[in-house]
């Protein structure tokens, strides 16, 4: 589906599943849970699921002549730790804009993980007291222009890296890539559990799945806690990405599903219940899981297991997006594990 489409590889290949036997067997085995390692992807600054979309817009960049990144996330944005590590390693500059959108008083939550990575890599990275929205934000196009001003030429990365017109390839190629991973296995995956926010990871999915008559299948778990905005900005892209890669048919509301029940308190807060599930996978199989985003999706997906959500036999496909530098910001929260 994206052989016409430019690539520049940032990661080390097709990344690896592993079964989660023993959180399978804890919640009961009827349900066999497998983790897609995105967060394993790179050697770039701890890698993640950024890398799969910039794969597909670095191209781009380096053609339109810039010679600068710029990007805008909250402070502990992954997102903007990976524009960041691609500015590097492609030679370009960087310019973040992190944005205050998490109600979040660690005392050193500006100082350490995500953003420190941006720090040491050279970005310059600016602080803006401006809250939580995946739109298109004010304070973005203010550093474009200021870029432009100091007479650099600016490339611009939106949020997520998600309303970019190349923003859903990358996990279109993530569902040919779980079909060719499906023949060696000798299976196919009943359901994908990935965690949705900007939106361009699950839309990416929803398209690629959609070639199989899988697209519903990709359960998406919301961790924005403002679901109608992060559904349609999903269809959105994934409409515009299946014309990119001539699907052949619209992505419909039916083929997005997006489970609303496990972003609370507010983006970038964890729940206690959120706290225990990034805690029972750790204990159980060593897996570490972020605060903001994959220790809600692991939350849900756990939730959904114990409720029965997935029919018995199932086999389900967690998409371990990356995320674990965030947690040097949350060092009060699991001060005692
Ligand atoms: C670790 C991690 N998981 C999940 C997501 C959600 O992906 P998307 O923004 O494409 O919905 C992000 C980024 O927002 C992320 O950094």
């Amino acid at each position: 589906m994206l052989k016409d489409f430019d690539r520049y590889p940032l990661t080390f290949g097709p990344t690896p599943i592993e079964k989660l036997d023993r959180l399978s067997a804890h919640l009961g085995g009827k349900v066999a849970l497998y983790a897609k390692r995105e967060d394993c992807n790179s050697g770039l600054a701890f890698g993640g699921n950024k890398l799969r979309k910039l794969e597909y817009i670095v191209p781009d960049a380096i053609k339109s002549g810039a010679d600068t990144l710029v990007s805008i996330g909250g402070v502990q944005s992954n997102h903007t730790r990976m524009v960041a590590a691609v500015a590097a390693k492609i030679g370009f500059k960087c310019r973040l804009v992190q944005e205050a959108w998490v109600p979040h008083e660690d005392a050193v939550y500006d100082r350490v993980g995500n953003i420190m990575l941006s720090r040491i890599m050279g970005a310059d990275v600016r602080l803006v007291d401006d809250g939580f929205d995946i739109g298109i934000r004010k304070s973005w196009e203010e550093a474009i222009e200021e870029v432009k001003a100091k007479g650099g030429k600016p490339y611009a990365i939106p949020a997520g890296a998600s309303v970019h017109k190349y923003g859903g390839l990358g996990y279109v190629g993530f569902a040919e890539e779980v079909r060719k991973q499906e023949e060696e296995l000798g299976f196919k995956f009943d359901y994908i559990v990935v965690c949705t926010v900007t939106g361009s990871t699950h839309a990416g999915m929803t398209v690629g799945f959609a070639k199989d008559g899988r697209a519903d299948k990709v359960i998406g778990i919301d961790a924005s806690a403002t679901p109608a905005q992060t559904k349609a900005q999903v269809l959105e892209i994934a409409n515009r990405t299946a014309e990119l890669v001539k699907l052949g048919r619209d992505i419909t509301p039916a083929d997005v599903v997006l489970v609303e029940d496990y972003a609370y308190p507010v983006y970038g807060v964890p729940s206690e219940e959120t706290k225990e599930a990034i805690r029972l996978v750790g204990r159980l199989e060593g897996m570490i899981t972020d605060p903001v985003y994959e220790g809600k999706s692991m939350q849900g997906m756990i939730d959904l297991v114990k409720k029965g959500y997935f029919p018995e036999g199932s086999k389900v496909l967690y998409a371990h997006l990356g995320g674990a530098p965030a947690l040097n910001g949350y060092g009060y929260a699991f001060r005692n594990g």
